[in-house]
């Protein structure tokens, strides 16, 4: 297999949004309870903050977290979350049909994102709430003091404002499944005037307006037409969602699952940009992929898969819910998600990927026991390590595939960036074949006197297949080793990549 890759030093995307590196705390499942807050736990700080997942967290080099939900959020209120612990509230949350004691709430993890080094993205609910509750808990947490909820922040521990820049309107409204569901109409008058009362109260936060939960979903392109013909001129960004899986064993399409991304960005792109125009807006709506990832929402072939959310029976507190176990192939796609999110850097500004610990994670957490990291915590690790500066424009040539569902695709993809300030050029690929390696030819224009620094790669291990992944067994079944087959001449780089691998 063959590919060539062309960067230029003058032709850049833009800056690198260094909140595309961002994640998701849902109260769902493990994520919090028993996730990154685990009291009694060997390893939980005074707070109960797990200081064994806050280290990988930090590793992984998150800039942004998403909170509290999520579909758990449609039926959430925030005010169940704040004060005196022994008295808050224990309430059923239909969304993961999961009692929650709400032991852990705004206070928690505002704190928790100021040790773990990430910035706060707050979910108000607009399903079975709306512009009152919202504008409220905008009031609470960012401003300074001198009125109710501002001084009952500060009785509650915080005199400082959390000081909050980012908010997301609800979440996947257009969902049957949503607790408050609406139509786009519905939604996009509510989203105007809850973002309306929100910057009213602090006209300095950043609003995001969801999207469709998926480009398959019925409405999808007049959904977001019409939500924001309403709400254009109140928000800032609009929302996408997405999940992949192999599907019956067809790897072909699921490593071209990003394919399918790079063409919901574009076809979103466009239809902010036709609002814009029929509207005679001057600003530009960016995206913000608040949910992105590998998830296995039809089952997977590995036994023992606790993926079932249970509608009947007992009501429990943090049960196992979606614990994905990730491969080989699922790190080899989840960093063409990556790439894609990054080659549209100019207009996706915020992504999330879908979640932090235990959750469909990155990073997995034992009660009482150990953290691990998941295959697919190495390609964002290393991409949030060295993707800085500018956003390089990739032109690639490379013999193509049939990817089934997604027809003709390239077998290696790339993105790449231009770190001025260290003089680092940072390339990810991927070689989405099976069988042969790649021989990637890199011509690097502009740059003298090029050398590598680094590189390593993600593939199948020894005496391993594409299934294998690291578990609480074997943490370190998958992971990077160096990648021997690197050279620079002048301004042309050769790499060897082997069959199925994410390179840096
Ligand atoms: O991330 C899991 C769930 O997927 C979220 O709660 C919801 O927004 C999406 O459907």
């Amino acid at each position: 297999t063959q590919a060539r890759l062309v960067l230029d030093r003058d032709f850049t995307v833009g800056e690198v949004p260094r909140r595309i590196f961002g994640s998701f705390v849902e109260h769902m499942g493990r994520c919090v309870y028993t996730g990154i807050y685990e009291p009694g736990h060997p390893a939980a700080d005074e707070r109960g903050f797990r200081t064994d997942v806050l280290d990988l967290v930090r590793e992984m080099g998150v800039s942004v977290v998403r909170y509290p939900g999520g579909n758990f959020v449609s039926g959430y209120r925030w005010e169940d979350g704040v004060g005196p612990v022994d008295q808050r509230p224990r309430r059923l949350d239909g969304a993961w049909h999961t009692v929650e004691t709400n032991a852990f709430g705004l206070h928690e993890f505002v704190d928790w994102a100021r040790v773990a080094g990430v910035e706060v993205m707050e979910a108000v609910n607009l399903g079975t709430r709306g512009v009152e509750a919202a504008r409220q808990l905008v009031e609470y947490a960012n401003h300074p003091g001198g009125t109710a909820l501002s001084d009952l922040r500060a009785a509650n521990g915080h005199p400082e404002p959390f000081d909050i820049r980012l908010w997301c309107l609800g979440n996947e409204m257009d969902g049957p499944w949503q607790m408050g569901a609406k139509t786009p109409e519905e939604y996009g008058r509510i989203a105007q005037e809850t973002a309306k009362a929100m910057r009213l109260v602090d006209p300095t936060i950043e609003v995001v307006a969801c999207g469709s939960s998926n480009s398959g979903m019925p409405t999808f392109g007049t959904w977001e037409q019409t939500v924001l013909r309403h709400a254009y001129e109140y928000v800032d960004y609009v929302s996408l969602h997405a999940y992949y899986q192999e599907d019956g064993g067809d790897h072909a399409s699921f490593l071209a699952s990003a394919v399918d991304m790079d063409h919901f960005i574009e076809s979103v792109v466009a239809t902010a940009d036709a609002v814009r125009a029929a509207g005679k807006h001057t600003k530009r709506i960016n995206l913000s992929f608040d949910e992105w990832n590998v998830w296995y929402q039809r089952g997977k072939d590995t036994p023992d898969q606790p993926h079932v959310i249970e509608r009947e029976g007992v009501w429990r507190e943090h049960p196992r819910i979606i614990e994905d176990e990730y491969d080989v192939t699922d790190a080899v796609v989840v960093g063409t998600f990556l790439n894609s999110l990054l080659r549209h850097g100019d207009r996706v500004k915020v992504a999330n990927q879908a979640q932090l610990v235990n959750v469909i994670a990155p990073i997995r957490s034992e009660p009482g026991g150990p953290a691990w990291r998941q295959s697919i915590f190495w390609p964002f690790a290393r991409m949030s390590a060295l993707a800085h500066g500018q956003i390089l424009r990739v032109a690639a040539t490379s013999d193509r595939y049939d990817a089934g569902k997604f027809g003709d695709t390239d077998l290696v993809d790339a993105s790449a960036t231009w770190d001025e300030e260290h003089g680092r050029v940072a390339l990810f690929l991927a070689h989405r074949g099976l069988d042969a390696a790649a021989d990637v030819t890199v011509d690097l224009r502009g740059w003298t006197g090029a050398r590598v620094t680094r590189a390593e790669v993600l593939t199948i291990p020894e005496g391993g297949d594409r299934f294998t992944a690291s578990t609480q067994d074997r943490p370190d079944a998958v992971g990077l080793v160096p990648l021997d087959d690197v050279q620079v001449d002048g301004s042309t780089a050769t790499v060897r990549l082997p069959a199925l691998s994410w390179a840096v």
